[in-house]
């Protein structure tokens, strides 16, 4: 046996069926990829026809046995249209991966937004994943067991300026995750939920946006020194999908943060030694060093 044929049966997923919403692109997108290497069987939900084309030669190169479905996950009869076509192709699904998701570049004060601003971030953050899912527990059932997993944000853990209602949407996929992992424990399903931040992405050109001049601080802004990539939240969901590997996690939420809510708003300071929380870097002419009583 090669040492990727070890690799991929130690994860127990060869042959295995995943759907992936929002596969086309960014996180999406590395998951497929992902789950394709480790010899699944990659269904694709996706909404945008030049994506949907390009990820069907990039799934069959990796030898998958593919489905990419052009469908929009925000309309009913699309959901039911993918499901089956789903249970026709495969018979079985092991894996959900509800990852569409968006904040539509609606930024304002909450005082400012519009109801129906509200409605197209429900849609496209929270109604789908009710939809998809509830459309795939019965073959997720029928199959004996599997693992859902839920894309949800950071902001979804702490507050956001200017993306409120983005943020309470993606905090109801918190709650939605653990009761529906209760629910259906008993069917060997389980519910997990992956919370990225800043992903460089097709909806987020992170790294660009930052000046140039700027770059050099991000390796003390985030403690693991830099934004993330689709391959960093595709990992966790790799990890989530394999019941070899987290067979006994359910209900919970993986922080895909390079350690961003754990510092919270503690950084390095420029010299790459000193620590702030604070807007300053100097205090009574004291710098953090006198403060601790070290010696400059
Ligand atoms: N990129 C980030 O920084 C970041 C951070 C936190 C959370 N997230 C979440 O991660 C998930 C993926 O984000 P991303 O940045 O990789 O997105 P992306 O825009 O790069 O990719 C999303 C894919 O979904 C497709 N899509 C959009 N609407 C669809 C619909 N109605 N039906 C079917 N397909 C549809 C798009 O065409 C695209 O291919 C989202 O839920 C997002 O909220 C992203």
């Amino acid at each position: 046996m090669s040492t990727l044929e070890n690799e991929t049966s130690l994860l127990g997923l060869a042959g295995k069926v995943a759907l992936i919403t929002g596969g086309g692109a960014g996180i999406g997108r590395a998951t497929a990829e992902l789950f394709a290497r480790a010899g699944m069987r990659v269904a694709v939900a996706e909404i945008d026809a030049e994506r949907v084309a390009d990820t069907t030669a990039t799934l069959k190169d990796l030898g998958s046995d593919a489905l990419v479905i052009q469908a929009d996950v925000r309309d009913k009869a699309d959901v039911a249209r993918i499901i089956d076509t789903i249970r026709e192709r495969y018979g079985r699904l092991d894996v959900l991966m509800n990852n569409v998701g968006d904040f539509l570049r609606y930024k304002s004060y909450f005082v400012d937004s519009t109801e129906d601003q509200w409605e197209d971030l429900h849609q496209i953050n929270l109604m789908h994943i009710f939809r998809v899912t509830k459309a795939a527990i019965p073959l997720m059932q029928e199959t004996g067991g599997g693992s859902i997993i839920n894309v949800s944000t950071v902001e979804a853990f702490r507050g956001i300026p200017m993306t409120v209602v983005y943020s309470a949407y993606n905090a109801a996929i918190t709650g939605f995750t653990q009761s529906l992992s209760v629910e259906l424990g008993q069917d060997r399903i389980r519910v997990n939920a992956i919370a990225p931040e800043t992903t460089d992405s097709a909806q987020i050109t992170a790294k660009s946006r930052v000046p140039a001049e700027n770059r050099g601080d991000m390796e003390r802004w985030f403690p693991l020194g830099r934004f993330g990539l689709g391959s960093d939240s595709a990992g966790a969901a790799l990890f989530l999908a394999s019941d070899t590997l987290s067979g006994w996690v359910t209900g919970q939420t993986i922080m895909v943060d390079g350690g961003v809510m754990t510092a919270g708003a503690w950084m390095r300071l420029p010299d790459g030694r000193e620590w702030t929380h604070l807007p300053i870097i100097e205090c009574d002419g004291y710098t953090p060093s006198k403060l601790r009583g070290a010696k400059d």
